[in-house]
């Protein structure tokens, strides 16, 4: 059973290290859903790269879709789901850009060609023909030949600092196990209250 009493960072952290060790492929993805201010939403997969008690991070275009709705209306939720270990969590939360020292210091762990291509990439704009992307790399490839790939200015980090998370869990027919935590105060990563739901 979900433990109500826990701190729910804990329980993430250890739903998180199971799924590391029994997914076959990035069991860092997660669905994030951002809307426009007038309520339209849309989703797409990511890859949470950092987390502590602060908030989840991941990195994106900061010209991308996702970043312009999250831009104009900061709340968005994150979805796990680990169909292998039959659990998913659900988080709800404000976006905040990470600051450039935290983002400079992910990109600069990120492979060089990753990091090429990110000058490279358009995200989210239209692309007429592939072969425009394989000039724009080939240009993002001559010119840093050498030496650093600095981060491209529209390419950072969004921290989603939560105000609910819940919890998911398989249960035999169907009367799944099921936890959701509210933040009640502003100490970050300390104050939460906890309930279950019915599944
Ligand atoms: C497994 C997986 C991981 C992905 N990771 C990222 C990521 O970390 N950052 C990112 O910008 N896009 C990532 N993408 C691509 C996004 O799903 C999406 O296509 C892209 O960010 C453009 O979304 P947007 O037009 O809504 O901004 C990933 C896709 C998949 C399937």
């Amino acid at each position: 059973m979900i433990d109500i009493t826990a701190n729910p960072f804990d329980i993430f952290a250890i739903w998180m290290a199971d799924a590391e060790a029994t997914e076959p492929n990035d069991p860092n993805a997660m669905t994030v859903a951002t809307s426009t201010p007038a309520g339209h939403p849309s989703a797409r997969i990511v890859l949470l790269k950092s987390w502590d008690r602060n908030g989840f991070v991941f990195y994106t275009n900061l010209e991308s879709r996702k970043s312009g709705e999250i831009a104009a209306n900061p709340h968005v939720a994150l979805l796990f789901h680990w169909k292998s270990r039959r659990r998913q969590i659900r988080i709800e939360g404000t976006a905040a850009q990470v600051g450039d020292a935290e983002a400079d210091a992910y990109f600069q762990t990120r492979p060089r060609p990753s990091r090429i291509g990110a000058w490279a990439s358009d995200q989210s704009r239209p692309l007429p023909d592939r072969a425009l992307l394989e000039q724009r790399l080939a240009a993002a490839t001559a010119r840093y030949a050498e030496g650093d790939v600095p981060r491209p200015p529209h390419w950072s980090g969004w921290q989603v600092t939560p105000t609910a998370i819940e919890f998911w869990e398989d249960r035999e027919y169907r009367l799944h196990d099921r936890a959701r935590f509210t933040r009640t105060g502003t100490r970050i990563g300390t104050e939460w209250t906890a309930t279950r739901l019915y599944p």
